[in-house]
């Protein structure tokens, strides 16, 4: 059992500006899954990819089964038996289901020889594995996020792999998805398949694995058994400093006041229209299943969506809104689910990523100047504890958590009157997320009215005056913080 199937020795890796990894020494047991734990920008992400051949290390060693291996490429990786499944989606939206789930081994001068219907029943019995029933012939961004990720999964399972890699795959699952990633993960387990686990989520590393390693500042903090950790010991390993977690209770800044009015909104993916209110300094939090309609209730709100019949109102003033676009402008500030799809310019730079729904803050007779520009964004990136090299740097230079940082970032310190965030501290470390319903509360002292869609009661629990659940495209029901608990979210919304 106590034979390594992987050994990383002495890793290195330099970035402009960042030494992403310093020396770093991780293994894998055969049948064993690892976790990898750290705050955001600690090198997790980094260390994987130079295992899967994706990123070129500075130096140290790879070991398969005790030979020494160079992999330079994906490819190399690949044929070692890696499998990873990357903390973003790296599917191809427009290809099909079953063409995703063989895409990079199906060669592409072989496509018009694809016997089609050999695919399709392939890909269907790799999905039953990962419990997913869609059809795959449809296209893969007519799924959501949950499901593609499923899809992901289902891919790396499918070529058979020895080491499994996943970086945080459960950002995007449902409670139901993950049950049924530990089961499949389970089973693999027992044929002496080794799994990395990335996760933000304590609860899940204590769930799922048998050692934990801490990576901080691209250093390892240390390699532990399971049993020797509580939650607290690895979130002292993890930030090396007692963070303070956000404990005022409800916000005491709602007043009588509605701010957003949403009237018999109706669109063609929602099954019932939507009304509602949110009150100067409240906070709505907004639960449900994926899939209930919360993402396409915000879609709605925000002019993302076609509109049949219905309004929004904003401050007592009916707005038209046919764009996100619009409804930036009219003072509602919007963090989307999905941020490499919808939130992030990958062409612009950090801070122009920060500063781009709020140029007014940053102008002064209607030019934008660019000292501002650059104070606010460098107050902002110290607030979020956004770490990164430089601020003209690529967004893409980010690690997913402080991606994530820069788009709530444009909607702290801005003008909006009300702010929707859908999942807003998905792959957000522990510390940065205490840091981040801070800020979610400042704005509702400023009497900004504030939307919360989230898949983690927790979250949503301590942070809504007010609970509305969603299912199947309606409002299954509402109640108030004192009246709420997961039980009753749970039965309301399934
Ligand atoms: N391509 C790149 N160019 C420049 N810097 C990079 C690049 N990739 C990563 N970095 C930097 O290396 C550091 C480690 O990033 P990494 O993505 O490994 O973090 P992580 O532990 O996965 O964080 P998260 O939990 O947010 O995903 C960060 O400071 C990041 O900004
Ligand atoms: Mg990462």
């Amino acid at each position: 059992m106590n034979e390594f199937v992987l050994q990383m020795k002495n890793i290195s890796k330099k970035f402009p500006g960042v030494q992403a990894l310093d020396n770093v020494n991780f293994d894998l047991h055969r049948g064993e899954v690892h976790a990898l734990v750290g705050e955001n920008g600690a090198g997790k992400s980094t260390l994987i990819k130079i295992l899967a051949g994706a990123v070129k290390k500075d130096s140290g060693e790879i070991f398969l089964n005790g030979k020494p291996k160079e992999i330079a490429t994906p490819g190399d990786a690949q044929r070692s038996g890696i499998a990873v499944i990357y903390q973003e989606l790296m599917l191809v939206p427009a290809l099909s289901v079953a063409e995703n789930i063989f895409f990079g081994r199906m060669a592409l001068r072989w496509r018009f020889f694809i016997n089609r219907t050999l695919l399709r029943r392939q890909a269907q019995i790799i999905l039953q594995r990962v419990g997913l029933k869609v059809d795959v012939q449809q296209k893969l961004s007519s799924l959501p996020v949950a499901q593609q990720q499923m899809v992901e999964v289902a891919k790396a399972l499918s070529v058979n792999a020895n080491i499994i890699v996943m970086d945080e795959p459960s950002a995007v699952l449902t409670a139901h998805e993950l049950a049924k990633l530990f089961e499949i993960v389970r089973q693999l387990k027992k044929k002496g398949v080794a799994f990395i686990y990335i996760s933000h989520r304590l609860e899940e590393i204590f769930e799922i694995a048998d050692r934990v390693t801490v990576l901080r500042d691209g250093k390892i903090q240390g390699t532990k058994t399971i049993e020797e950790v509580d939650r607290n010991s690895l979130v002292q390993m993890m930030v090396g400093r007692k963070i303070e977690f956000w404990n005022h209770g409800q916000s005491t800044a709602a007043k009588n006041e509605p701010v957003l009015e949403v009237e018999k909104l109706r669109t063609p993916t929602l099954a019932d229209e939507i009304s509602l209110k949110i009150n100067a300094g409240e906070i709505l939090g907004v639960a449900g299943l994926v899939g209930s309609g919360r993402t396409e209730m915000a879609r709605a709100i925000l002019g993302a969506d076609k509109r049949i019949s219905g309004y929004v109102k904003l401050a007592g003033r009916k707005l038209t809104i046919k764009s996100p676009a619009d409804a930036i402008k009219a003072g509602i500030g919007f963090v989307p689910e999905d941020r490499k799809d919808q939130g992030l310019f990958f062409d612009l730079n950090i801070m122009s990523n920060m500063t781009i729904s709020n140029l007014s803050a940053q102008s002064r007779n209607g030019m934008i100047r660019k000292n501002l520009e650059k104070k606010n964004a460098i107050a902002l990136a110290k607030q979020l504890q956004i770490k990164m090299g430089h601020l003209n740097d690529s967004v893409n230079s980010l690690s997913g958590g402080n991606q994530q940082k820069v788009i709530l970032s444009r909607w702290f310190g801005g003008n909006v009157k009300a702010v929707i965030f859908d999942e807003p501290t998905r792959g957000v470390d522990v510390a940065a997320k205490a840091q981040i319903h801070e800020l979610i509360y400042e704005l509702t002292q400023q009497g900004i009215a504030v939307m919360i869609i989230s898949s983690e009661l927790p979250e949503i629990l301590k942070l809504s005056d007010r609970i509305i659940v969603m299912r199947e495209g309606k409002i299954a029901g509402e109640m108030s913080a004192e009246d709420a608990s997961e039980e009753k979210i749970v039965s309301l919304a399934s």
